[in-house]
């Protein structure tokens, strides 16, 4: 296997397609995912557009979906779910299909589902997703961080640093990303909710009130979910 983390979808080569891509948006999207299929939703369907995901939601029957959506951090107006992993409980998802757009990590999913293996990893379904991968070893591994629109997200990269950690013994790096992801892995492993506080979109979310958010989404191999896609653009276990 040999690994490759890119810090924003906007960075990965464009006209190559890896043997298996992850998207990593620790602050929030791909944390809630994880949650979500955890909590017995039935798929997650995921949109870039608001716009879209209203389209594919006239095609279901009210009862079976959810509409999620999140922009800046906060739940849209007139959609059921916003991007908390906290909303997700079994009560309220379980066997339904969640139709979800959220600023950065759905939009990261996109840019990479032309893979023949696309997960989506976060911090606390770190050991489930290293436990697909060295199962099935793919030769070419992408680690797409969903970044902050185009930006750089530390809360992303130390999760791809933490999925490099883990497979050290079995994998080459392929880029400086890899290295460094894994020296901030190494730097904040034992204060990762700290460096969650830390980052830009952490501050954006304590300025939300979500400081419980930052501390769920910071804990390390909490579910065995790992959010995997079936057809493109649509994930589940
Ligand atoms: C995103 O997709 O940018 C996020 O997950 C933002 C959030 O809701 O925390």
């Amino acid at each position: 296997m040999k690994l490759f983390v890119y810090h924003t979808p906007e960075r990965t080569p464009e006209h190559e397609v890896p043997d298996c891509a992850i998207a990593v948006d620790a602050l929030r999207a791909t944390t809630t995912m994880a949650t979500a299929l955890a909590s017995g939703a039935e798929a997650i369907e995921v949109f870039a557009d608001l716009d879209a995901l209203q389209a594919a939601a006239a095609h279901y029957p009210a009862t079976q979906i959810l509409k999620a959506a999140e922009r800046g951090g906060s739940k849209v107006e007139g959609f059921d779910l916003g991007n908390s992993p906290f909303d997700y409980t079994v009560e309220t998802v379980a066997g339904k299909r969640i139709l979800m757009s959220t600023t950065n990590g759905t939009r990261a999913l996109q840019r990479i589902q032309a893979a023949p293996l696309v997960l989506a990893a976060a911090a606390i379904n770190l050991e489930a997703v290293v436990k697909v991968l060295t199962r099935e070893q793919p030769e070419i591994i992408w680690i797409v961080g969903a970044g902050w629109q185009g930006s750089y997200a530390l809360e992303d990269t130390v999760c791809a640093g933490a999925i490099a950690q883990e497979l050290k013994s079995h994998c080459e790096w392929g880029n400086d990303e890899t290295v460094a992801a894994l020296a901030l892995y190494e730097q904040w492993q034992d204060h990762l909710e700290g460096l969650f506080c830390l980052s830009s979109h952490g501050q954006r979310l304590l300025r939300l009130n979500c400081r419980e958010d930052i501390a769920y989404c910071a804990r390390r191999s909490i579910v065995e979910a790992v959010p995997r896609q079936i057809s493109p653009g649509v994930l589940a276990l």
